[in-house]
């Protein structure tokens, strides 16, 4: 019939598919379509402007899911934002560009993922990348890199913002870190991360303009005739083609049921493949809407089994956050913009505790994987046993950083924001369907605090971020601290103070991943090492959903380098 058809079907023109489909679209002999919920927002002032991070949150470029009310948190439910728009979320966030530890990303290829390790992402991230070196300028305001660990000709300009915080804050700060026991790293991105450093931001230096994913993968190819781009288009589900007699035929998905920005119903065909990249919080949702997922998740809703695949859904994982306040002495030059970022390892956020916390932590995991697999209903203790003992090895054994603390001056208040979380927390969660209708909400539960590290880790970050401002030269030009301040969190507060002052101000840090994880099927997997959903022929997710456990960074530089090396996975395969 008349019906628009492709070879293949990208699901989100977000952070990641756009990569996709870009690559797949180089070959001008297949057809690729690209399906996007939100709109072109080129010339949204909030995307746009290097300086308006947090402008475009709670808009409508930003989904605004919900979680359920956190039990082990205070009780609240938690906003999580993630971008309604081409581009993805990669419009609405805070443009940072920081990669991975070297340890956590080799632990991928021992959860049955071959060809999954740092070095073979390297390449990628390579791949995906343009940097801009720091002009001589910069480089005195502490923009630092060292070329072998950068891409000099990919799509995604990566740099720093063209005017830069003055000397007077990146000198204290640099020898507050310093007094503080933690180095100045001139290069974060090739694999260590720990200590203090001026980050690179994915954005177009020259035309001083945030970097998404639609700039640097779709605008430049947007001509081409095999790519077909549906704006304001949302997927509902996948259809498949009618089952095969063939011995060990897999399910195959034939298209895509989409509702169009008019309000009607139509399905987009696949001749090769359907490509999900909805993001974390919405991939698991299309693969239950479509017949994958746990069979009794789907009976529930009147959804027909074509794959059942318990772990669709499980696994979530996501990070918390906790903003405290300062003011800053009125002579403080605050002009430009500059991302301070340091990163601490168990060691320096434990000092003298670090023994006794180790073993607290080592006693503790086989009840963690317990409590996590009993809530889950799905995933095993043997196989969150195995993920937690991972986990534990590179907290206590590589001794891979633990917090974040991200120092954020604000010129116009004359404000400081310290911001910081946990970078591996133990707890996990869920996201599931609650309805057959695919624009319903879904029930999103991370559990946050359910473990008890998670909340230790955090307050003792707390203690080490009031540390910082309180610490000299930095401490000069601090005033007074405004959230929480002495009179809410005094100077000698308690652990139990702390920790209830954390769950009743924290937020989400948006790190959604693994809901659709990459890993063996004994594990708890969702997609094999090709990114192939397991039980079907021809679905893939590649997305955020896919990333098995947390990486140091954040997330978008290592989404680009996984959709690049999917692409040239996807081509290999009809090589
Ligand atoms: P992404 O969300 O980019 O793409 C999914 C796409 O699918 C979207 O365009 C969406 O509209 C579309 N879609 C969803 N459902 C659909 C449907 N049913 N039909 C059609 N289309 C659909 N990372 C980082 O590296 N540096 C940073 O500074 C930050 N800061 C930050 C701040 C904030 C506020 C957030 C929310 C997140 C960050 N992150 C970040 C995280 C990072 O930006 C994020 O993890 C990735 O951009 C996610 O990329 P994905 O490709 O997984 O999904």
């Amino acid at each position: 019939g008349n019906s628009p058809r492709y070879d293949y079907i990208i699901v989100g023109g977000g952070t990641s598919g756009l990569v996709v489909a870009n690559r797949l679209s180089e070959d001008c002999n297949v057809t690729v379509a690209v399906i996007e919920a939100g709109d072109v927002e080129l010339y949204n002032p909030n995307v746009t402007d290097t300086s308006r991070y947090g402008n475009a949150l709670g808009t409508a470029i930003d989904w605004q899911y919900k979680s359920i009310p956190q039990k082990f948190a205070g009780g609240a439910p938690q906003g999580l934002s993630a971008g309604k728009a081409l581009g993805g979320t990669s419009d609405i966030n805070g443009m940072t560009y920081l990669r991975a530890e070297t340890a956590q990303i080799d632990l991928w290829e021992q959860v049955g993922n071959d060809g999954w390790n740092w070095n073979s992402l390297m390449e990628y991230y390579k791949k995906s990348e343009h940097m801009q070196p720091p002009t001589a300028g910069q480089m005195l305001l502490g923009a630092s890199y060292e070329p072998e660990s950068h891409g000099t000709s990919g799509p995604l300009e990566v740099g720093w913002t063209k005017s830069m915080m003055g000397r007077e804050v990146v000198g204290p700060l640099n020898e507050t870190f310093t007094a503080l026991g933690l180095p100045f790293n001139k290069e974060p991105n090739a694999g260590s991360m720990r200590g203090f450093n001026v980050f690179p931001k994915s954005v177009d230096r020259a035309r001083n303009v945030r970097e998404d994913s639609g700039r640097a993968y779709y605008w430049p190819i947007s001509e081409r005739p095999n790519l077909d781009l549906y704006l304001n288009t949302f997927a509902e589900r996948m259809v498949w083609h009618p089952a095969s007699n063939e011995p060990g035929a897999k399910p195959k998905a034939s298209g895509v049921v989409v509702m169009t920005a008019n309000g009607t119903c139509t399905t987009i065909y696949a001749n090769r493949e359907v490509i999900l990249s909805a993001g974390s919080l919405r991939s698991p949702l299309i693969l239950e809407q479509s017949g994958i997922g746990n069979p009794a998740i789907l009976k529930k809703h009147g959804i027909d089994v074509v794959v059942d695949s318990p772990f669709v859904g499980e696994n979530l994982q996501d990070q918390t956050t906790t903003d405290m306040s300062y003011t800053m002495s009125n002579s403080t030059n605050l002009t430009g913009l500059a991302g301070y970022a340091a990163y601490f390892n168990v060691e320096d956020v434990f000092g003298s505790d670090l023994s006794s916390f180790n073993a607290s932590i080592a006693r503790s995991i086989r009840n963690y994987a317990e409590r996590t697999a009993n809530a889950s209903g799905t995933i095993s203790v043997s196989a969150t046993e195995k993920f937690f003992q991972m986990q534990y090895d590179l907290i206590f054994k590589n001794k891979i950083p633990i917090s974040e603390i991200i120092i954020a001056p604000a010129a116009a208040t004359k404000s400081l924001t310290v911001e910081y979380w946990g970078l591996l927390p133990f707890s996990r969660g869920s996201i599931h369907i609650n309805s057959s209708n695919a624009s319903a909400p879904a029930t999103i539960d991370p559990n946050y605090f359910m473990l008890d590290y998670d909340i230790q880790q955090q307050l003792r970050t707390g203690r080490m971020a009031r540390a910082v401002a309180n610490t000299a030269p930095f401490s000069d030009l601090v005033v007074d601290e405004v959230t929480p301040g002495l009179s809410t969190v005094s100077a000698n507060a308690s652990d139990a103070e702390w920790a209830e002052w954390l769950k009743s101000t924290y937020r989400s840090n948006f790190h959604y991943i693994a809901t659709a994880a990459m890993m063996s099927q004994e594990l708890g997997g969702v997609v094999d090492s090709n990114l192939t959903v397991y039980g079907t022929g021809n679905v893939r997710v590649v997305d955020a959903s896919v990333v098995p456990f947390q990486v140091c960074g954040h997330l978008t530089s290592t989404l680009y380098a996984i959709a690049e090396k999917a692409a040239d996975m996807i081509k290999a395969k009809y090589a």
